[in-house]
């Protein structure tokens, strides 16, 4: 049952996630996809990750998942475009700073426990000029209903989807931390009034400091 639901729901919606943020970035891009979960979507993306020239490093805290994850690499021969690392996102230290075109967080930005030092460390992981990506549902308008239901979806699908993700609140925190949104792309409507959404977003460059002559 809980196989089927997974199937029909979240593989699903997966796809549609992926689809939109794979084809987002363009050619020859260095992705880093934070919370890479088992790599199911490889089996459909796999051809256009290598006709793309992608590189993806996933890293996820899910030590099953990445197993999963790593023999689908290997069985669709992905070796040269797609690794994991077992790393959270809070402590992800990348092989050399700023090495990323795009920073990917699929349907797992809502998990984060502190996503405001997660934001304040992509920074630094990330090229100049480079970009953000998230895809997530965002809800329109606060309900008590929500709060209490999605996180106990977990317990209906084996995949944990966090707490509701507002849409006032998500701009607020990307307005915070001097991020600017160069894309908002309705994927799919959803639910309660939600929609699953690919915002994409840069920083805005730090102000630069013209020394004067006295
Ligand atoms: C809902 S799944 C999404 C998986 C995949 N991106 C997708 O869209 O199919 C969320 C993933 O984020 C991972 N995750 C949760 N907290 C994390 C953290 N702090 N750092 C890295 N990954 C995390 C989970 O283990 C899980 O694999």
């Amino acid at each position: 049952m809980k196989s089927w639901l997974y199937q029909v729901f979240i593989q699903r919606t997966t796809n549609e996630c992926y689809r939109g943020s794979l084809g987002y970035v363009p050619r020859g891009s260095h992705v880093l996809d934070v919370g890479i979960g088992n790599g199911l979507m490889l089996s459909t993306f796999g051809p256009l990750i290598q006709s793309k020239q992608l590189k993806i490093t996933g890293i996820d805290i899910n030590a099953a998942y990445l197993k999963h994850c790593a023999e689908l690499i290997r069985k669709l021969q992905l070796e040269d475009h797609v690794e994991v690392r077992r790393a959270s996102a809070q402590d992800y230290v990348p092989p050399t700073p700023g090495c990323f075109d795009y920073v990917l967080f699929c349907m797992s930005f809502m998990l984060l426990p502190d996503q405001p030092r997660v934001l304040l460390r992509v920074r630094d992981w990330l090229k100049p000029g480079g970009q953000i990506v998230f895809v997530q549902a965002l809800f329109r308008q606060k309900s008590r209903l929500v709060d209490l239901i999605k996180p106990k979806l977990k317990y209906l699908t084996t995949v944990d989807f966090g707490q509701p993700t507002y849409e006032e609140d998500f701009f607020a925190l990307l307005r915070n931390h001097r991020l600017s949104v160069r894309e908002d792309r309705v994927l799919k409507n959803e639910w309660f009034h939600s929609q699953c959404r690919l915002v994409v977003a840069s920083f805005q460059e730090a102000p630069v400091a013209i020394s004067r002559p006295a």
